[in-house]
């Protein structure tokens, strides 16, 4: 059964500056791509590096520590080191509020 959860105000995500949220003591990410938000972990499956400190260009969060990159609307692992896919989340926005199926 979903469990949706009001995560932050929709305009508080800016694209190329994700946003860290906590959830249910989960570090989230949420990532802006024009009119869209993704949700993933944002703990690196590689070793302890937060993804909202990575580098965001469209769809690709690239790891801060080692370059690593995930796809931000599936969590595939896209270039090394990486080969474990993040969690992602379904979201929905309503008006200014983004919610997070947890
Ligand atoms: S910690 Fe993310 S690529 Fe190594």
């Amino acid at each position: 059964m979903a469990d949706w959860k009001r995560v932050a105000a929709a305009s508080e995500v800016l694209e190329g500056a994700p946003l860290l949220v906590v959830v249910e003591g989960e570090d989230i990410a949420l990532f802006r791509v024009k009119n869209d938000v993704f949700a993933t972990d944002d703990l690196c499956t590689h070793a302890e590096a937060s993804l909202v400190e990575g580098d965001q260009e469209g769809f690709i969060i690239t790891c801060p520590r080692h370059g690593g990159q995930f796809d931000i609307r599936t969590g595939a692992p896209k270039h090394f080191p990486v080969f474990s896919p993040i969690r992602t989340y379904l979201v929905r926005v309503e008006d200014n509020d983004v919610y997070i199926n947890v």
